[in-house]
């Protein structure tokens, strides 16, 4: 068994798992890079990463965040545009003061994230607030920090926004978020906009709502929004979106309501393994006729386009476990640090730090499931991958910048993983690995 020198990424035999070939992988991805045979993160390689953090860790790219936010706003550039940065993907301070320090503004769905974004220098008048489920006292925070729309999701959240509105004498910005009942075509926990989703109102009612909203005192209306799922990588769903709003757009626009701005949502893929999700220049290309004839500013809300091939999970392979059936590599890393495999059956790539020489491979390959020690069947981070193997070896999984470490959790009383940012030869710990004393430091003993 060998690994692939062709430049194909990945291959696989039958009866045999997916072999990925990591020098393949990396070429596409421009925040990593085989030195010497290592994989460096920009111009720092994982062993000095790992000397100095230890796994399981993760680490980011500046420069890499950096080039894509720019490939958006240099795509846009022909348009007044706003690139509002969805901080559910990766909401860790330093990446949110990299995004503010090059102008972005910020998609925020809590109260929570709004305080982060101003604790990393972002500009309230460039905030959108997303969410189905906004309290009063979210609302309240959110006007008076002076954020720049609501994207309102029901009459409710209307009404709940008048009346706090009023109360602080206010006056508060809204877009609705119109359902375009359109197939996004992506994993159905990742999509938002059918009509047996959650999420925004449908487009029928559209009209009606923006008519009452028109009629209410505390309320300006700014613009529509609508956000039809994560990880599309065809452009069809977006313009299928962008033709219903259109459409209203018109109908409002005879009914005396004019709007300011149009925000088309997040939902652009990245490449996790061999995908090939349109690029944001084509993406761009395909929106730039309709949107240009509009006249409106353009408002997106990327996530993972903008951090997920920015970021690695670095983890160490603690046991080897080959048995008659399978063979278990356990590693440092589990589901409570990267849920996305457990959760969506996500595939992500997982790459040796070292490249392995060919005899290595010849004697050392099998196929392996890389597993967490949670005691849990699902805790997986993937399955049945061609891998040369031993105890001690450092793997990266690559596009784990995205809803990584956001969705990671305490479970079996696992200090989640340090976060460490990377910018050309310079390396800095961004959040320092949980300490089991500090998980339940504030807990009590029953003393009833
Ligand atoms: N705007 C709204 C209103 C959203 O709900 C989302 C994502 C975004 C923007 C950003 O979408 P993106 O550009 O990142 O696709 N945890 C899942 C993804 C959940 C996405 C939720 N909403 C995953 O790991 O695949």
């Amino acid at each position: 068994m060998t690994i692939s020198s062709s430049t194909s990424i990945t291959s696989q035999e039958e009866g045999q798992g997916l072999s990925i070939n990591p020098q393949a992988l990396v070429d596409c991805l421009p925040a990593l890079q085989y030195r010497q045979d290592t994989l460096c993160i920009e111009d720092v390689s994982v062993d000095t990463l790992v000397e100095h953090y230890d796994t399981p860790c993760y680490v980011y790219s500046k420069q890499a965040i950096l080039e894509v936010y720019h490939e958006y706003s240099d795509s846009f550039a022909a348009l007044n545009h706003q690139i509002c940065y969805a901080v559910k993907a990766n909401s860790n301070l330093a990446v949110l003061g990299v995004l503010a320090e090059a102008g972005a503004g910020f998609d925020i769905v809590s109260a929570g994230e709004l305080s982060r974004v101003l604790a990393a220098g972002g500009d309230p008048s460039r905030v959108v607030f997303s969410g189905v489920g906004k309290s009063l006292a979210d609302i309240r925070y959110a006007l008076e920090t002076g954020i720049a729309c609501f994207n309102v999701e029901s009459e409710s959240e209307l009404e709940m926004i008048q009346a706090v509105a009023e109360q602080l004498g206010v006056q508060a910005a809204i877009s609705l978020r119109v359902n375009p009942n359109v197939d996004a075509g992506t994993h159905p926990y990742i999509s938002t906009g059918l009509k047996d989703n959650k999420f925004g109102v449908a487009h029928e009612k559209a009209v009606e709502v923006y008519q009452h909203a028109a009629s209410l005192p505390n309320i300006i209306i700014k613009g529509i929004d609508c956000h039809i799922g994560s990880q599309l990588t065809e452009v069809a769903p977006f313009l299928d979106a962008l033709d219903k709003i259109l459409e209203l757009i018109t109908e409002l626009k005879e009914l005396g309501i004019e709007l300011e701005h149009i925000d088309l949502g997040g939902g652009l893929g990245v490449q996790y393994i061999d995908e090939s999700p349109i690029s944001i220049k084509d993406f761009a290309a395909a929106l730039l006729p309709k949107l240009t004839e509009l006249n409106l500013s353009v408002w997106f809300e990327p996530g993972r386009s903008i951090v997920a091939n920015a970021g690695v999970l670095l983890t160490k392979v603690e046991v080897l476990k080959p048995t008659e059936h399978k063979n278990f590599a356990i590693v440092d890393a589990a589901m409570n640090d990267l849920i996305r495999p457990a959760l969506y059956q996500a595939q992500m790539a997982i790459i040796p730090n070292v490249l392995p020489t060919n005899s290595m491979i010849a004697s050392n390959t099998r196929t392996w499931d890389i597993v967490g020690a949670i005691c849990e069947t699902g805790d997986f981070l993937a399955k049945d991958r061609v891998l040369c193997l031993a105890v001690g070896d450092i793997l990266a999984i690559t596009g784990a910048g995205a809803y990584g470490f956001v969705m990671s959790s305490n479970y079996n009383t696992r200090p989640r993983a340090a976060e460490v940012m990377v910018s050309e030869e310079q390396h800095q710990l961004i959040r320092p690995r949980e300490d089991v004393q500090e998980l339940f430091a504030s807990e009590r003993l029953w003393e009833g």
